[in-house]
């Protein structure tokens, strides 16, 4: 159509026109601009802005203000930000493809598409609006203008049996647990807090777990999976507690105050609030013969003794104080108890053997012996005293001495003992074997006291038996329930060196002198011994002669009796035969004498006559002579 006009000017006028027509069509030609299919014009108007998108061929004219700009090419994986200059409103144009511009608009850049795997997700929350959406994949993903994500793309968490995820509902604020197996993509608005591992509680295992809602506690019992609450806690995982056959449990309920006995064999698991107050299992007492058990009652405040034979398991409110043996006593002991209101009572095993319990509120009364060993120096040890020995007992004691002449000395010895008065022993005191030591031991002193060293010397047995002889009837062991019963001394040694020195060459002279009073006495010994062999010998030729003599003496007392019997028949005879001439019989007898002297005379004369014997007349014989011839001739 235009060209058609200027061929027209061509042909009405010449050189001016058709130089104008040349140049109009120069720059006609030139203004043919050719716009393919990715390339757009854009036409920038004085008060607008237009674009036509190619492929088209126009004559543009030099005076419109205009651009030809390539389409934006965006490939599969990008997608194209454009701005709208006026609104500054951006604009997302995913790829493949290509992208004209609008008028107004210019490229922003090229993004990567997010692209999400099968179990990937991507939580897009819109910055105007704060809204959120979350898209999973597969896929691939271009986000709204505004949309945000500023996780990036997350990886869902698989959900199998031993785990669970906790998560916060922003719309509600509550937390929940999903456990339900699978990926696990959070909603909208929901927000993960963590993962967690459920716990496995063996078979003896149980968890104590606390709501903290409610505050109340609860226990689980294994064996299990056990997947805590949103609003739990696991408070702690503890072992079952297994109880024999002779064992047993108490528990008390901190919350309600009650208490419960569980008794083996079982598997127990304590409630949350219950407590072991004798902190854990305990065993049983076997109550027999020789044990028994004191047992408070919590419900009265009471204690008993419980002697009943057999296994012993408290009852709920009860509790085992205390294991008691039994206290035996032999014959020849005794024990004392004492029971709350301080009354004494003696059991003594006098009377045969005895054995008892304690009762609960019974003590054995204990006492503080001092044990005197030989050489125990002041303070000595004691030893605890609960059996007491009524046998007689035995005391060292080693003193230091000083005699009236003030020698020093150390005497050492034993002393003998015995209680007999258990009541009044104890009444008085706690410590006997003490008191009877110091008490004998000061009257020895004292005993020693009053003698020389000389006396002491010599008849120091003596003066113990004085010391205890004093002792013995001292009202003090009386009082006491206790007797002395002998004070002996076994030693004694001097303290000073010099003494020691001077009693030692004593000794030694003492010693020489006995020496040779020894030897002495042997040699007198040996002097003895053969004058009485010699006597000895003496007496039996002294024995052989006397038997002889005594035969001799017997024949002839035979002999003498037999011619004894023939006088006297012939006396007889003699005498009574002469009754009736003499009536007197002195006379007869003085007749018969005066035959028998005759006879006598005869043989006389005739041995003087046959032997060789000499006749000796002694006075009296002369006297015989002259007075028979006087008065009997
Ligand atoms: C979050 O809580 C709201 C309000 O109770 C509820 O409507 C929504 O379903 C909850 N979201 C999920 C994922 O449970
Ligand atoms: C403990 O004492 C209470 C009150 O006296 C009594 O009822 C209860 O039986 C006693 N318990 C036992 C085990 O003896
Ligand atoms: C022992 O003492 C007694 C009483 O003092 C006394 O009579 C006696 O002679 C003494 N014995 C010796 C051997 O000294
Ligand atoms: C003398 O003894 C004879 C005989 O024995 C006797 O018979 C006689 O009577 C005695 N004469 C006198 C006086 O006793």
């Amino acid at each position: 159509m235009g060209d058609n006009l200027a061929f027209t000017l061509v042909g009405g006028g010449c050189a001016a026109i058709c130089l104008g027509l040349l140049i109009f069509i120069i720059v006609m030609l030139a203004s043919i601009t050719v716009v393919n299919e990715k390339q757009q014009i854009l036409f920038i108007l004085p008060t607008t802005k237009e674009v036509k998108n190619g492929p088209f061929t126009e004559i543009v004219w030099p005076h419109l203000n205009h651009e030809v700009r390539d389409a934006v090419q965006v490939e599969l994986s990008e997608y194209a930000v454009l701005k709208h200059e006026r609104t500054q409103e951006l604009r997302h144009v995913p790829g493949p493809q290509f992208v004209f511009m609008g008028a107004y608009e210019t490229l922003e850049g090229k993004r990567t598409k997010i692209v999400m795997q099968k179990q990937e997700y991507v939580r897009l929350i819109d910055k105007m609006t704060g809204e959120e959406r979350v898209v999973a994949g597969p896929t691939t993903l271009v986000p709204n203008p505004l949309e945000e994500y500023p996780t990036g793309v997350e990886t869902a968490i698989v959900i199998g049996a031993q785990n669970a995820v906790l998560v916060y509902n922003k719309t509600s604020g509550l937390k929940s647990l999903i456990t339900e197996a699978g990926a696990f993509i959070p909603a909208p608005y929901e927000e993960i807090l963590s993962e967690q591992q459920a716990r496995l509680l063996e078979p003896l295992e149980y968890a104590v777990v606390k709501d903290l809602l409610t505050g109340e506690a609860r226990n689980e019992v294994g064996p299990k999976l056990l997947q805590q609450g949103p609003y739990e806690e696991i408070l702690a995982t503890k072992q079952k507690m297994v109880l024999e056959k002779d064992e047993y449990l108490q528990l008390l309920d901190k919350k309600t105050g009650t208490e419960r006995v569980l008794k083996g064999p079982d598997q127990v698991v304590p409630g949350p609030s219950e407590e072991a107050p004798g902190g854990g299992k305990q065993k049983a007492v076997f109550l027999t013969d020789q044990q028994a058990v004191v047992v408070l009652n919590r419900t009265s405040g009471q204690r008993r003794l419980e002697t009943t034979n057999g296994v012993f398991i408290p009852e709920a409110y009860e509790r085992v104080l205390e294991v008691r043996t039994k206290y035996l006593v032999l014959t020849h002991q005794a024990a004392v108890t004492r029971d709350v209101q301080g009354n004494l009572r003696e059991i003594s095993g006098a009377d045969g053997s005895d054995a008892f319990f304690l009762q609960p509120y019974e003590e054995l009364v204990q006492m503080q012996w001092s044990v005197y060993q030989p050489d125990s120096v002041d303070p000595v040890p004691k030893e605890t005293v609960t059996m007491i020995d009524l046998r007689s007992q035995k005391m060292f004691y080693n003193v230091e001495v000083r005699t009236s002449d003030n020698v020093k000395m150390r005497i050492q010895g034993t002393l003998f003992w015995q209680v007999k008065n258990v009541l009044t022993m104890i009444a008085m005191t706690a410590d006997p074997a003490g008191d009877v030591s110091q008490r004998a031991r000061s009257g020895l002193i004292a005993a020693v006291s009053k003698a020389t060293f000389a006396t002491f010397m010599n008849e120091f047995g003596n003066i113990t038996q004085q010391a205890f002889a004093a002792e013995a009837t001292d009202p003090f062991y009386l009082s006491r329930g206790v007797e002395l019963q002998s004070l002996e001394m076994t030693k004694y040694e001097m303290v000073d060196q010099e003494t020691a020195n001077i009693l030692q060459l004593i000794i030694q002279e003492s010693t020489n002198r006995i020496n040779q009073l020894q030897q002495q006495e042997s040699e007198n010994d040996v002097k003895a011994a053969k004058l009485v062999a010699d006597i000895e010998l003496e007496k039996q030729r002294t024995s052989l002669i006397t038997t002889q003599a005594a035969n001799e003496k017997l024949q002839a007392s035979l002999q003498g009796q037999a011619a004894g019997t023939e006088l006297v028949e012939s006396a007889v005879a003699f005498i009574d035969g002469l009754n009736e001439t003499i009536s007197e019989v002195t006379d007869r007898t003085s007749l018969y004498r005066l035959h028998q002297l005759l006879d006598s005379r005869n043989i006389d004369t005739s041995n003087l006559a046959t032997g060789q014997a000499q006749l000796f007349l002694t006075p009296s014989n002369l006297n015989l002579q002259l007075r028979m011839a006087n008065n009997e001739l």
